[in-house]
Parts: C-alpha cells; sequence; structure tokens
C-alpha cells in the first residue's frame, strides 16, 4: 500500500512516517524542505521524498504524486510562531486537503476508495456534540481568534460535509488527539467517537507516537478503518484518562 502524507516532516507526521516504514508500507511525503530529514529517511527504499509546497504545487505534478496512492495522510498545523498564527496562508489545512480531494477525484485509479485521514484536534467539536455554556464561549472566542483554530474547523467540515461518509471514491477518518506530547515509545491509549472530556478545561494527553501509530493501524488494518471511517475518533493515552 503506498500513502502521500503531507506535513511528514512535523513532530507528529514524522511518527506517522515512522510506524508506516515499520510495517514495510510505502510512503511519499511532500515537504517544503527536506535538509533537516534524517539520513535514514533519505536512504530509504520505501520513502520518497517530494520537496514541494503542496499549497503552490501544480495540479498536473500533485496528480502525478498522488498516482498510485491508496491513502492520503495530512499532519499539516501551522506553525507557533506569531506569522504562523496569524499570518497567511490562514486556510493552509482546509486549501491543501480541498486540492489533495480534487486530486484524488480525478485520479483513474483502480485503487478506490482512498483512504484519507486528517490530522485534527480534540478541540474541535464536531456536530451535535454537547459541551457546556462555558466552553461554547471559549470555543467562539478562540475561533474568532485564532485563525489556526478555525483552519482545523474547516477542514474537518469539508470532509464531513463535501466528501461525507458515504463517498465511494475516498473514505475519511478526522483523527482529534488532546493535548500533543512526546513520548519514545508507544503506549496504551484509548479511542472515542467524541471527547470524554473538555478539551478547553480539562484536557487530557495524547503522545504523537501514539497518534502516529493509530494513523497507521488505521490504514493497515481493515477492520480498525471499518470501525472508524466517516468518523472523527478522539485519541488519549490511557494514563491521561
Ligand atoms: N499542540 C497540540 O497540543 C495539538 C493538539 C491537537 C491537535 N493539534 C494539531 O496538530 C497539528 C500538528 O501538530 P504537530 O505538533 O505535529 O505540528 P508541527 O510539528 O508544527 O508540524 C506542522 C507541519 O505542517 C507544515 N506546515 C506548516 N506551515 C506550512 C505551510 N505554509 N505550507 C506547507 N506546510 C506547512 C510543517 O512543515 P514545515 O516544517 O515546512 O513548516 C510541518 O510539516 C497542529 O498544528 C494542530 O493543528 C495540536
Amino acid at each position: 500500500m503506498t500513502t502521500l502524507i503531507v506535513g511528514g516532516n512535523g513532530v507528529t507526521g514524522s511518527q506517522v512516517v515512522e510506524q508506516l516504514l515499520i510495517r514495510n508500507q510505502e510512503v511519499r511525503i511532500i515537504v517544503r524542505s527536506a535538509e533537516k530529514l534524517p539520513q535514514s529517511w533519505k536512504d530509504h527504499d520505501n520513502l520518497k521524498i517530494i520537496e514541494a509546497s503542496i499549497l503552490n504545487m501544480e495540479k498536473a505534478t500533485l496528480s502525478n504524486h498522488l498516482s498510485g496512492c491508496n491513502a492520503v495522510v495530512s499532519c499539516l498545523g501551522h506553525n507557533m510562531s506569531l506569522k504562523g498564527i496569524f499570518g497567511p496562508p490562514q486556510k493552509l489545512v482546509t486549501d491543501a486537503i480541498r486540492k489533495l480531494c480534487h486530486g484524488l477525484n480525478e485520479q483513474e485509479s483502480s485503487n478506490r476508495p482512498i483512504k484519507f485521514i486528517l490530522m485534527n484536534s480534540a478541540g474541535h467539536r464536531n456536530q451535535n456534540e454537547v459541551i457546556s455554556l462555558g466552553h461554547k464561549i471559549a470555543l467562539y472566542i478562540i475561533r474568532n481568534l485564532l485563525p489556526p483554530h478555525r483552519d482545523n474547523e474547516c477542514a474537518a467540515s469539508f470532509l464531513r460535509d463535501n466528501i461525507g461518509p458515504d463517498n465511494h471514491s475516498i473514505e475519511y477518518v478526522v483523527v482529534r488527539p488532546d493535548t500533543l506530547i512526546n513520548e519514545e515509545k508507544v503506549s496504551d491509549y484509548s479511542v472515542f467517537p467524541s471527547p470524554t472530556r473538555s478539551a478547553i478545561f480539562n484536557p487530557g494527553k495524547t503522545s504523537r507516537i501514539n497518534v502516529g501509530h493509530f494513523m497507521a493501524e488505521l490504514l493497515t488494518d481493515e477492520n480498525l478503518w471499518t470501525q472508524w471511517k466517516g468518523q472523527m475518533p478522539v485519541i488519549y493515552n490511557k494514563s491521561a484518562i
């Protein structure tokens, strides 16, 4: 199976790459700069590194890179600097996944349906999830003050509302971790259809390697994929529940 990853050089994205390579999967990553990537990645037979900006890439070029892919993963996120948070592109994630889905729809591929995983956040409230009034007010303020949060919400909504859970071409899972932490090893984690705690007032923790592990399992375990496709699972480290 071949998976194209955007944001694959990010702290979480790189865990997804590693977890897929451990499973002997073919991986392609689109990164703005390959300079800081580990030499082991540059030498890896199963990893193709494409140095380009996803948002500026010509449609035909993207189409070439998508050709033969069975899955796409986005671990894109705004850099945590003033420029990354408030500067352009404010719709980084939404525009990138829209472009990728458009490219996938145009593929003359026999690999359908193509799996699409979007890294999102437990701070994003999916339709009809019950939250307190205080949480609603805080979300309203965050949404209007912080473009990256708005972008995350729009990206997830795009998959839910424009691709939809019954699409024959693209199947999606939106993975929602809570506060991200770094750990060396995969640990026990739990996955729920919706948050089990307030991401604002009582956040849980999710290690990035566990996100990588869950995404890789989704892509390689058909039963797990069937269980979560068309949904927005929330993942917590077990030690944080
Ligand atoms: N922090 C949390 O607690 C938390 C919790 C839940 C969810 N999340 C979500 O998870 C996302 C990923 O987290 P992370 O810690 O793995 O992020 P990260 O290490 O900052 O990775 C972000 C990725 O996005 C890429 N990127 C940024 N701006 C770009 C642009 N303009 N064009 C193309 N690529 C661009 C980066 O590439 P470059 O190296 O080229 O910049 C990098 O590959 C966050 O941004 C957030 O939306 C975060």
